[in-house]
C-alpha cells in the first residue's frame, strides 16, 4: 500500500524585512546576509498572528469538505507552542472544521517535529487506509534583535495531507534515524528565545547529514544516481548547500551538477522567508516541486530532516503521476509577492510588540484566520473558513 503526501501548501505572514537593509542597520556588510547566510528577505508577523493562524491559513488552502470528513488525525509539529498543556492541534481541529471523531496532538523536537508527525501519520494510515491525516509544521523562529541569530529568523507554516492515495509523493519505508544528545540549540522553559551555539549547530547539522546519508547508502545499496534531488532542512539557505557539498566529492560530476541545481530550486522560497523551523524542510520541498522544470513522475527524492538537540532523519519518496497538478505555485508566488515590506524600524517595532495575555486585548487583522481577542489567557480566532 502506498502512503504519502497527497496535498501540500504553505503560509507566511504578510510582512517582511529586506536583509540588505537589516545588514546595513546592524553595521554588517550586506554580503554576509545575502551570500554568507543566503537570505534576501525575512518574514515577520504581528501579535494578532501566531502559529495557529499560520497553520489554519496554510491548511485552508488544501482542505476540501471531503478531506475534513476523512481526516481523523491532526498533528502539529512545533517548537513555538504557547501553551504547556493544550495542543494547538486541538484549536486547529475546531477552526478548520475537521469531523469530531479525530485525534489531535502536538509534537516537539526542535525542527524535527513535523517529520515525526509524518511518521506517526504514515503508521496511522497504514492501519486505517480510508482515513486521512493532517500534519502541520508551524513556527515562529526568533532569536531576538541585534544578535548573531537575528538574520536566521522567520515565521510560517506548512500543511500536508497524508493519505493512502498520495498524489504528490509516495513515502518509502527506507529511513535512517540518528539521535545525539548535543546542546547546539535549546530553549529552556520560560525562555522567550533559544540558547544557541551557532558554530556547533552548523557542525552538528553537517555531521548528522553525512552520517545518515552514508548509512542510507550502506543499508539500501543506493547512491547519488538514485536521487533526482535532495531536499534539506533549511534554517538559512547556505546551510543545506554546505551539508550537500560535504558529501558531493564522492559523486560523479553529473550527479554533483544535478543535485546542486535542484538544491538551488529548493531554496527559492526560503530565501524570501527565512527559517520556519519545523516547516523549513517542507517549504524547501514545495519550492523544489514548484520551481523545478527537470523533475518528473517516478523520480526519487531524498529528504533530510534535522532538529537541534539533535535528531536527524534521512528518508525518501517517489513523485507520483500528475503531481504537478496538485501544487499551488501561483497561489504561493502571489502570497510572497503581495507581502508588505517593513523598514528596519517598523520590523523592530513589530518584533517588540508586547501582549498582556492576562488582560483583554482586541485586534482587527483582516487575515482569514487571525486573533480577534485575547481574554483570560484564551486566544479567540477569526474563522472565515466556510468550505
Ligand atoms: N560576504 C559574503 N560572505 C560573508 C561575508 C561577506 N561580506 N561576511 C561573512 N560571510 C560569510 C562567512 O564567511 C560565513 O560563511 P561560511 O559559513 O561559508 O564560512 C557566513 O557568512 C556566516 O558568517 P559567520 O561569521 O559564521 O556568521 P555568524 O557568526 O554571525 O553565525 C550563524 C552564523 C548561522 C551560526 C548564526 O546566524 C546562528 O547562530 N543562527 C542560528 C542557528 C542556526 O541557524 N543554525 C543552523 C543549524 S540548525
Amino acid at each position: 500500500m502506498k502512503v504519502g503526501i497527497d496535498k501540500i501548501s504553505f503560509f507566511v505572514p504578510p510582512y517582511y524585512v529586506d536583509m540588505a537593509e537589516l545588514a546595513t542597520a546592524r553595521a554588517v556588510d550586506p554580503g554576509k546576509y545575502l551570500i554568507g547566510i543566503g537570505q534576501s528577505q525575512m518574514a515577520i508577523g504581528p501579535s494578532s498572528q501566531d502559529i495557529v493562524t499560520y497553520a489554519a491559513n496554510a491548511a485552508s488552502n488544501i482542505l476540501t469538505k471531503e478531506d475534513k470528513e476523512a481526516i481523523d488525525l491532526v498533528i502539529v509539529g512545533t517548537e513555538s507552542s504557547f501553551d504547556e498543556s493544550k495542543a494547538s492541534a486541538v484549536i486547529l481541529h475546531r477552526l478548520l472544521g475537521i469531523q469530531e471523531f479525530a485525534r489531535a496532538f502536538e509534537i516537539k523536537e526542535a525542527c524535527y517535529g513535523a517529520t515525526a508527525g509524518i511518521e506517526a501519520a504514515k503508521n496511522h494510515i497504514r492501519q486505517h487506509p480510508k482515513s486521512k491525516a493532517l500534519v502541520i509544521a508551524a513556527d515562529i523562529a526568533r532569536y531576538g534583535l541585534n544578535n548573531g541569530g537575528e538574520p536566521t529568523q522567520g515565521a510560517g507554516a506548512v500543511a500536508m495531507i497524508i493519505s493512502s492515495e498520495p498524489k504528490i509523493l509516495a513515502l518509502s519505508e527506507d529511513t535512517v534515524n540518528l539521535t545525539q544528545d548535543i546542546y547546539d540549540f535549546w530553549r529552556p522553559t520560560g525562555h522567550a528565545y533559544p540558547l544557541v551555539d551557532g558554530p556547533l549547530s552548523n557542525e552538528t547539522y553537517i555531521n548528522s547529514f553525512k552520517k545518515v546519508y552514508t548509512r542510507y547508502e550502506e543499508i539500501y545499496q543506493e547512491s547519488f544516481d538514485t536521487f533526482a534531488a535532495l531536499a534539506f532542512h533549511i534554517p538559512y539557505t547556505k546551510m543545506g548547500r554546505k551539508a550537500l557539498q560535504a558529501v558531493l566529492p564522492k559523486a560523479t560530476p553529473q550527479d554533483q551538477e544535478r543535485l546542486l541545481a535542484r538544491y538551488e530550486e529548493s531554496i527559492t522560497y526560503s530565501r524570501q522567508v527565512g527559517n520556519l523551523y519545523t516547516g523549513s524542510l517542507y517549504l524547501g520541498l514545495i519550492s523544489l516541486l514548484e520551481n523545478s522544470t527537470s523533475l518528473q513522475a517516478g523520480d526519487k527524492l531524498g529528504l533530510f530532516s534535522y532538529g537541534s538537540g539533535a535528531v536527524s532523519q534521512f528518508f525518501t519518496g517517489t513523485l507520483q503521476p500528475g503531481y504537478e497538478k496538485q501544487l499551488l505555485p501561483d497561489h504561493h508566488k502571489a502570497l510572497l509577492t503581495n507581502r508588505t515590506k517593513l523598514s528596519v524600524f517598523e520590523y523592530e517595532e513589530m518584533f517588540k510588540e508586547a501582549v498582556d495575555y492576562d488582560a483583554t486585548t482586541t485586534f482587527n487583522d483582516p487575515l482569514p484566520f487571525s486573533i480577534t481577542t485575547i481574554k483570560d489567557n484564551i486566544r479567540f480566532y477569526r474563522n472565515e473558513d466556510t468550505k
